[in-house]
């Protein structure tokens, strides 16, 4: 009988870089105060990557740290999926450099869902996983977004930040590891959130420098509408196909876009404001480093132990948004998982229902040979 395989998270580290920018430095370059970014994003300071961080250097510190918590070398990977949109250069592949850095011998792909990134390849780790194709699988979260900031407007410069994170995904018999998951596109709202040039519609030339067509470019009032129309609705969706309810999720882990998007999210889903873990004010927006870098700081601040269920989500260009609930650690059930939750109830009924048939094939065994054998025997 083929054991159900699942996918848990069993290694996580982080990286990021050791410049500090506050909302008081910025105030200097552009028009605009620590007050008014505080007040309309929660954001305090983030980091900005100094001249020894590249994108393939600082997903390779994070994923040393993950790799060295799950107990695992770099020969142990059988794929590495890097999600970023800033990748050192259009080509080759980051993940290719990320692979060569760390001595690892496996495939590797780059993965593009703008802030989205890292929860897509979380959930495209654990399709490889549970199909019995690989058993470990390396997901960063990485972004050098400063990089495509235009310092000189005030509008979008003062959200973003640079980080890395990297989580390792591992295949186990226990239920658990990702629960469910949702995710969506519109294409239709792409220049809400987009740079102009150097794509193969528009590439790098003069008029690129003159107009600053480099830079990120937002419609930030059309993305805060759907980041709020979509956080709630997303989450409850993966929520409920996990057979879960919002007052099971020991913690949720939105995407560190603006606290205000965050607090309209557990205002709609009437989820106390402290279940939502927040780390924006440090951080600002680290696009597809934000959702695993704050899943990597609550499990280094103990705020998730064994059995816990986490429900994240992340929204941003594309427009994309990717929901996933999971459940970490070793896959023990609290009593309160096991006494509240139908989908806690129907993985136990499940278990159970295995070791019954387990236990009932092994009893069966031995008559199932002597009859084989006395039918061979005549
Ligand atoms: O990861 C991708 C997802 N991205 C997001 O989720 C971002 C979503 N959007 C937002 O978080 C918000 O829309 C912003 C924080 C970007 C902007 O906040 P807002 O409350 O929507 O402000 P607004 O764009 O409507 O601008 C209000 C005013 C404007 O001035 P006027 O026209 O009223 O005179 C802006 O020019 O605030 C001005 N403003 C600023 N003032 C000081 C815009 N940026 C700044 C600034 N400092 N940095």
């Amino acid at each position: 009988m083929i054991n159900q395989r699942y996918a848990r998270i069993t290694g996580w580290g982080k990286y990021v870089p050791a410049r500090v920018l506050t909302n008081d430095d910025l105030a200097k370059m552009v028009d605009t105060s620590d007050e008014w970014i505080t007040t309309r994003t929660g954001i305090k300071e983030r980091r900005i990557r100094t001249e020894n961080d590249t994108t393939s250097s600082m997903a390779v510190a994070a994923s040393r740290e993950a790799l060295k918590v799950a107990g695992l070398s770099p020969k142990d990977l059988d794929l590495i999926i890097v999600a970023t949109s800033s990748p050192d250069y259009l080509l080759p592949s980051v993940a290719s450099q990320v692979q060569d850095m760390l001595g690892a011998e496996c495939g590797a792909f780059t993965l593009v869902a703008g802030c989205s990134g890292w929860v897509y390849a979380l959930t495209a780790a654990s399709q490889y996983i549970v199909s019995g194709a690989y058993r470990r699988v390396l997901v960063v979260g990485v972004e050098i977004i400063s990089f495509a900031l235009d310092f000189t407007d005030r509008t979008t410069c003062v959200l973003f930040g640079d980080a890395a994170a990297a989580t390792v995904v591992e295949v186990s018999d226990e239920p658990g590891g990702l629960l469910s998951f949702e995710l969506g596109s519109d294409g239709s709202g792409a220049m809400f959130l987009y740079v102009p040039d150097g794509g193969s519609v528009s590439p790098m030339s003069q008029r690129t420098i003159d107009e600053r067509r480099q830079y990120l470019r937002m419609d930030g009032p059309e993305v805060f509408k759907f980041a709020v129309r979509t956080l709630a609705s997303s989450l409850k969706r993966a929520i409920y196909q996990a057979g879960l309810t919002p007052d099971d999720i020991d913690l949720f882990i939105p995407h560190q876009a603006n606290a205000r998007i965050i607090e309209a999210a557990a205002r709609q889903m009437r989820v106390p404001l402290d279940k939502f873990y927040i780390n924006l004010d440090r951080y600002g927006n680290t696009s597809a480093a934000s959702v695993p870098l704050a899943l990597v700081e609550a499990f280094e601040e103990g705020r998730l132990k064994d059995g816990d269920l986490v429900a994240m989500c992340a929204f941003g260009a594309g427009l994309t948004w990717a929901s996933a609930v999971v459940q970490v650690g070793t896959g023990e059930v609290s009593a309160a998982h096991s006494l509240f939750s139908v989908g806690r109830a129907r993985y136990l009924a499940r278990r159970a229902s295995d070791a019954v048939l387990d236990t009932a094939q092994s009893a069966l065994l031995p008559l199932y040979s002597f009859l084989y054998q006395r039918r061979r025997r005549r």
